[in-house]
């Protein structure tokens, strides 16, 4: 008789960068060229459940309960392998993940699907890794997934090699009142995936000095989050969003976002701002802005991006939690 593997299931928030990351230093390992500050997504989650069998010869992955991409599978398999070497095991898993917000909403669910799957895959195979362990361990899923593991506005310092490439937490949630109100203005999914984005990152002439000068920004980054300031978060988020998507922009080839809605939504972030008003824009790697902004000022963002033609929906989150273990509710006999 063997000993049957318990089902672990993990649950893990997607992050928005406020420093962004983009090229890598190592593409395999997954080691930035900077370091990068993000904030967690509250409300916004993907919750994973991992179980090691024996009866089974590969994984079998599901992602919203259908069986995933040859692609996505590769990917989790690898993170599978990652764990199995750790833990001195060969046998293959059933991996459910299943996110809360819709694949098309223009959020990045690799961050909070390779974080919830780093907790549960480690703990379903015995080990009990610390923050550190699981964020290293995140980040060999997908770079982003590593600031998701600890909770609230979290750095990840670049470092140089696997042991030195990892997140810890700047501030906890309850430090600041801010809120990422998101404005979806594509649902489509992006042509050109981060994995491929970071390698062409080097092909812009802009890229050396968007990573020499990242330094100089991280520091204003967390000066602006650790004194709760919002006009230098505001100054110095733009600016990073704006260097990278000039890099993204000057590729070869090159990769361009931006739709006239985009533009229009942060067009209308100046003139929030212009008026007094505490809003700010970063893009990721797609058309969507997400509007910074603080809890009390909230509803008049709301408000104004509902007149901004081309916007589709919008979705708010505050600061977010980092991952944990969930209890599942046994089914009834
Ligand atoms: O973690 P990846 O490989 O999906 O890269 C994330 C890249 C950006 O979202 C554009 C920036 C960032 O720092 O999250």
């Amino acid at each position: 008789m063997h000993m049957e593997f318990q089902p672990i299931t993990a649950i893990a928030h997607p992050n928005i960068a406020f420093i962004k990351y983009w090229g890598n230093k190592d593409d395999v390992l997954r080691i930035p060229l900077n370091s990068s500050i993000s904030m967690n997504l509250d409300g916004l989650s993907t919750q994973t459940t991992v179980q090691f069998d024996k009866a089974l010869d590969d994984d079998e992955i599901f992602i919203n309960q259908m069986p995933a991409s040859d692609e996505a599978s590769k990917r989790v398999t690898d993170l599978l392998d990652i764990v199995r070497g750790v833990s001195g095991m060969v046998t293959a898993a059933k991996v459910n993940s299943q996110n809360n917000f819709p694949m098309g909403s223009g959020i990045a669910s690799s961050a909070s699907a390779f974080a919830a799957l780093s907790l549960a895959a480690s703990r379903a195979a015995g080990l009990c890794l610390d923050e550190v362990a699981l964020s290293r361990l995140a980040r060999r899923g997908s770079g982003s997934a590593c600031r998701s593991i600890p909770a609230g506005i979290v750095a990840w310092h670049a470092g140089t090699r696997d042991e030195d490439s990892f997140a810890e937490q700047l501030v906890p949630s309850g430090h600041w009142d801010l809120v990422d109100c998101l404005a979806v203005v594509s649902e489509n999914h992006k042509t050109v995936g981060s994995t491929d984005g970071h390698r062409l990152a080097s092909t812009s002439p802009l890229q050396g000095m968007r990573v020499t000068d990242s330094d100089r920004r991280y520091q204003r980054c967390r000066q602006a989050i650790l004194n709760k300031d919002f006009e230098l978060l505001a100054d110095v988020i733009e600016q990073d969003s704006n260097l990278m998507h000039s890099v993204m922009s000057t590729s070869k080839p090159e990769l361009i976002y931006w739709t006239e809605a985009t533009l229009n939504v942060i067009h209308m972030v100046s003139r929030m701002r212009k008026i007094g008003l505490e809003a700010a824009y970063t893009i990721d790697a797609g058309p969507n802005v997400h509007v910074i902004t603080l809890k009390e000022t909230l509803n008049v963002v709301e408000t104004q991006l509902a007149n901004i033609s081309g916007i589709l929906h919008t979705l708010s989150a505050p600061i977010g939690g980092g991952v944990r273990l969930v209890a599942l509710q046994a089914e009834p006999s």
